[in-house]
């Protein structure tokens, strides 16, 4: 049986800390419950939000409708051989430990993507990504519910249409299913991915000459330690703007004023840039505003110093994209849901 909470506080449900209210909450448990979630007139009726970990979105106002934060948990196995292993991971389970537990199981191919704040179910709607590995890596498939008939359905990796911090749960089909569950293939014999400088000087100050699965996670630990708040103490939500993706046109003509401007390959016509630079270049970074701030060691993460309200980030997020837009022309955009 469910339990609804009234006027219920969302302060804990979301890492920005945000202290604002929903009309209802519903803690889901177990995926059963979803069945009687879907049924209940208040779910029907009214404007609806369904959260993991809260770790991806910024709460501007109280939220007249219901809010289900999924809980579900459970890691299972269903298939393996001498060098793979297929595993099934509701949707609740904590993004962290899910890694941990392959790290421990010796299962690679997650290992750049530890300490990610929020949940296994939340992973594949932005295909989350980090230090050179995205989700849909090792994604296989996800088990989801339709948020209004409760059928049922399987979405593939095609089906996914994952792209940068994007899937079709953020387009086509944004707001119409629960993911109940991920599939996930993982080898037992993983190629490491080690490119990135941060984890090679890493390595390289731990003395690690031959590093496992467990020397990636412990390095990609570090660097974020070393550069994100943690939302425990200062409330967050990540990286708040995508690295935008320009032409190269408008590239060249920026390197000509910023020769130092770093970027990464797209395709022949496209490169992407870092947002983070563009906003320290443009003066923002460890700037504060009311009672919130771009953080003083990543400037793509904007942080909640006291008890900031959320028209504060959203304001002080407007005023990074209007002059980063007159700055470099270039407009940035949102990585968090704003409600
Ligand atoms: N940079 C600056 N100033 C800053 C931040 C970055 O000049 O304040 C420069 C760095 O010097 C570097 C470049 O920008 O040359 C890239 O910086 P970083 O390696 O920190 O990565 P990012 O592009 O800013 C992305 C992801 C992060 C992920 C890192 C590492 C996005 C939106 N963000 O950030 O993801 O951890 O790469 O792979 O793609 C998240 O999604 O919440 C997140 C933290």
């Amino acid at each position: 049986m469910l339990v609804w909470q009234q006027n219920a506080s969302l302060k804990s449900f979301n890492t920005f800390g945000m202290e604002v209210k929903a009309d209802w909450l519903v803690l889901i448990q177990d995926s059963s419950d979803l069945h009687e979630l879907i049924r209940d007139e208040r779910w029907q009726k009214m404007p609806r939000i369904i959260l993991g970990g809260g770790s991806n979105v910024l709460f501007t106002q109280d939220f007249v409708g219901v809010v289900a934060i999924l809980q579900t948990k459970g890691i299972a196995v269903l298939e393996e051989n001498d060098e793979e292993v297929l595993v099934e991971v509701e949707s609740g389970e904590i993004w962290h430990e899910w890694v941990m537990h392959c790290i421990e199981k010796g299962w690679g191919g997650l290992e750049n993507l530890s300490l990610i704040p929020g949940s296994v179910g939340a992973s594949p709607m932005q295909n989350i990504g980090a230090y050179g590995v995205e989700i849909k890596d090792v994604f296989v498939s996800l088990n989801a519910m339709h948020v209004v008939t409760g059928v049922e359905c399987v979405f593939t990796h095609e089906q996914c249409a994952f792209g940068y911090r994007e899937s079709v749960f953020k387009r086509a089909e944004k707001d119409r299913w629960i993911i109940k569950s991920v599939v996930f293939k993982l080898s037992k014999n993983p190629i490491l991915k080690m490119e990135y400088g941060d984890i090679q000087k890493r390595l390289a100050e731990r003395n690690i000459v031959h590093p496992g699965i467990a020397d990636i996670s412990e390095a990609v630990c570090t660097i974020r330690q070393s550069k994100l708040p943690d939302p425990k103490v200062l409330g967050n939500a990540g990286s708040f703007f995508k690295n935008p993706v320009i032409q190269k046109v408008l590239y060249q003509n920026l390197l000509s004023q910023y020769p130092t401007m770093p970027h990464y390959p797209v395709n022949a016509e496209y490169v992407k840039v870092p947002a983070g630079w563009l906003i320290e270049q443009a003066g923002w970074k460890g700037k504060k505003w009311e009672t919130c701030a771009v953080h003083d060691r990543q400037a793509l993460v904007l942080v909640n110093h006291a008890h900031a309200k959320g028209n504060e980030i959203w304001d002080l997020s407007s005023a990074i994209v209007a002059d980063i837009l007159e700055k470099f022309q270039i407009e940035l955009e949102r990585e968090v849901n704003v409600y």
